[in-house]
C-alpha cells in the first residue's frame, strides 16, 4: 500500500462524518502536490511508518517561512488513548523545528474533544470564528484557532 492508501484508510476510519472535516482522496493528493504540504504517518507504537508496517495515525501539515499550521490529525479508533495522537504531533513539533519554523497553528471545531490533547502539549486558544464550520445537519459551529511557540 502507498503511503496515500495507507492515510486514506486512517482518514476513512478515524473522522465521523457528521462533523464534514474528512478531506476526500483527492484533496489530498492535491495538496501533497504542493511543496508547502506534507504528511507524517506513524505505525501503532507511535514511530515514524517504514516500509511494511501499517499506519495507525497521521498528520497533514502545511508550510510557511517561519510557521507551520496543522491541518489534520487521526488516530486509528482501535488505537485511541494509547498517545498515539500526542507522538504524531511530537513528530509534528519535531519536524517543523527542523525546518526553522518558530510557532505551529491549527484550527479546531468548538466542540471536539482534541482540545484536551491540543492544551496537553501546549496550544493556546488564540482567535475564535464564528460559525466557521457547518455539520452534515446544518448546525453552524465556531472554529478556534490555537497557537504555539516551539
Ligand atoms: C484527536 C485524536 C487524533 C486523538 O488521538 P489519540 O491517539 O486518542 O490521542 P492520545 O491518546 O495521544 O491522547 C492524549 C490525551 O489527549 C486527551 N484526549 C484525547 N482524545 C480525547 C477524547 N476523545 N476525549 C477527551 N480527551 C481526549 C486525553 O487527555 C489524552 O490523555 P489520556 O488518554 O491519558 O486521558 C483522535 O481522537 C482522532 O483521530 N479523532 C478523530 C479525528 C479528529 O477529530 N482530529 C482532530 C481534528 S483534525
Amino acid at each position: 500500500m502507498s503511503d496515500l492508501d495507507q492515510l486514506m484508510a486512517v482518514m476513512e476510519a478515524a473522522f465521523d462524518p457528521h462533523w464534514r472535516e474528512a478531506w476526500t482522496r483527492s484533496q489530498v493528493e492535491n495538496s501533497l502536490a504542493m511543496p508547502n504540504t506534507y504528511a507524517l504517518l506513524c505505525d501503532a507504537d507511535g514511530h515514524p511508518l517504514e516500509d511494511g508496517r501499517k499506519a495507525a495515525g497521521f498528520v497533514l501539515v502545511r508550510r510557511a517561512p517561519g510557521e507551520e499550521e496543522l491541518l489534520l490529525v487521526a488516530v486509528d479508533p482501535d488505537l485511541r488513548r494509547k498517545g498515539l495522537g500526542r507522538s504524531l504531533l511530537e513528530l509534528f513539533f519535531a519536524q517543523a523545528r527542523s525546518h526553522g519554523a518558530e510557532r505551529v497553528f491549527l484550527e479546531m471545531r468548538s466542540n471536539n474533544p482534541a482540545l484536551t490533547l491540543y492544551e496537553s502539549v501546549g496550544f493556546n486558544p488564540i482567535g475564535r470564528r464564528r460559525a466557521y464550520y457547518r455539520t452534515a445537519t446544518g448546525e453552524a459551529l465556531d472554529a478556534i484557532t490555537f497557537g504555539k511557540n516551539l
